[in-house]
């Protein structure tokens, strides 16, 4: 038994206030609703992130935690909330012993032989039918989309043997779903299509000039675009117990661009200064031969690095700022441009946009007190308009009441870009309790037309989805 002094959750910042864990799960059907829900959201948002169970071995990682899915139906003005951990095989032993087994990724160097636990705590998708949980170490694990019971990992009939990214792309036409998984073992990347029947129908290994921690990826109509950013796998370093991820900068980065159905050797490299992107807002085919990506990104990326608190320049490298980049496949030249000056991260677009020419994104930043903590807290949401001298528009919490990343629904299918509502989760500080917000997009700093209220809070996460009809 650790003693008092030792423990992890006393001390380490993701495990106090709203980064805690939630310890139970259950229902609550019928819940209190300020304003009026609108008829046409009939659907569910699912939000995914990490919720440790037991008291860590060593030191704790945001990453770490097991996954928990919160779920929020909507239907006929009503909201109904549900709550579930990942049941992971790795928690089951957990479990079974009453204490934890795994250690986290800070204690990964420590490891006699490595063995992971599928947390699947970062982001959920709903394809073919069929929900999965996602973390980008492991096969994804299927979940029941009602009563979000884990079915077990899911690996295509057989034809995933790897990891898949938390950040696959669903094709608003055709109905493909596009991931990619990486590996610190070659083939460093491998990319996959499934078709809108669930069938993995291209699968090819990327080569990579180097193993890195690629989170997130885009895709265009034509073209899928892998950011390889100078964050290296370093298994010397683990080796010698150290982070498994080593900054290089002198590698700069490289953004790679490939058609959908394209093979290896068709990828083109575009060069430019080092950065690292978790999230792109999104993608397109621009005129002529041109590719545009809208990412968040941050000059550099301490991540894991235990120097890091001490690095002066370790407060700005948490800090990402939307940026564009244009690639010319004609010319081979690539262009690099600031959009905006607000902090942010969690960026999304109209999932009908996906692929295609964006004109609105929707992120998590900080409000006008700022964000004195070291922690990701985003306190405001914001929507930009990249027609209109790229404005920004904010929601603002106020400094203790931390928000998750908007999403957005359309008023209907054949609604105008903007045209819906945007949803996410705030944290009421004084409630100690958590709400769901619906925001009118076209009136996005007005009062909500709704707020959900939760019967407790739900600790700070990763990703959040609606599904329609579901
Ligand atoms: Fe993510």
């Amino acid at each position: 038994m650790a003693t008092r002094e030792a423990r992890e959750s006393d001390v380490n910042p993701f495990l106090q206030g709203n980064f805690a864990p939630w310890r139970m799960e259950g229902e609550a059907p019928d819940l209190e609703v300020i304003g009026t829900l609108p008829r046409e959201l009939h659907g569910t948002y699912f939000r995914n992130g990490p919720n440790q169970a037991f008291e860590p071995i060593g030191r704790y990682h945001w990453f770490d935690g097991d996954g928990m899915v919160h779920a929020i139906h909507l239907e006929d003005g009503r909201a109904h909330y549900r709550n579930r951990w990942v049941a992971s095989e790795g928690l089951k032993e957990e479990r079974a012993a009453g204490h934890a087994l795994y250690p986290g990724l800070l204690e990964f160097g420590k490891m006699e032989a490595p063995k992971f636990k599928v947390t699947a705590n970062t982001n959920t998708v709903f394809h073919a039918n069929r929900l999965l949980g996602l973390v980008e170490s492991s096969l994804p694990t299927e979940l029941d989309a009602r009563t979000l019971e884990t079915r077990g990992l899911y690996d295509f009939g057989g034809k995933l043997a790897g990891a898949m990214t938390a950040h696959p792309k669903l094709d608003p036409v055709n109905g493909e779903m596009l991931f990619f998984g990486y590996s610190p073992f070659p083939p460093y990347l491998q990319y996959y299509v499934v078709d809108a029947s669930g069938a993995i129908v291209h699968a090819e290994p990327i080569d990579l000039a180097w193993p890195t921690m690629m989170h997130d990826f885009a895709v265009t109509e034509r073209h899928v675009i892998f950011l390889l950013c100078p964050i290296v796998f370093d298994l010397e370093n683990v080796a010698k117990g150290g982070s498994p991820f080593a900054w290089q900068p002198e590698r700069g980065t490289r953004i790679g661009v490939l058609p959908r159905r394209g093979r290896s050797e068709d990828v083109r490299w575009f060069e430019t200064d080092p950065c690292y992107v978790f999230h792109p807002l999104n993608a397109y085919d621009a005129d002529g031969d041109s590719v545009v990506v809208d990412v968040h990104r941050y000059q550099q990326l301490l991540f894991m690095n235990r120097e890091s608190a001490r690095d002066p320049n370790w407060r700005d490298s948490q800090i990402a700022r939307l940026h564009r980049f244009t690639m010319n496949l004609a010319t081979g030249g690539i262009r690099s441009d600031a959009l905006d000056d607000h902090e942010g991260e969690f960026p999304r677009v109209d999932e009908r946009r996906v692929g295609r020419k964006h004109r609105f994104g929707y992120f998590a930043t900080t409000g006008p007190e700022g964000n004195p903590s070291l922690q990701p807290l985003f306190t405001a949401v914001a929507k930009i308009d990249l027609e209109r001298g790229n404005t920004v528009e904010l929601r603002p919490h106020g400094a203790h009441n931390g928000c998750g990343e908007p999403v957005f629904v359309p008023r209907r299918d054949d609604a105008a870009e903007d045209d819906g509502w945007v949803l996410y989760l705030a944290y009421d500080h004084e409630r100690n309790a958590s709400e769901l917000l619906v925001v009118e997009s076209r009136d996005f700093t007005g009062e909500p037309v709704a707020r959900v209220r939760l019967p407790h809070r739900v600790p700070y996460g990763f990703h959040g989805n609606w599904v329609a009809g579901v």
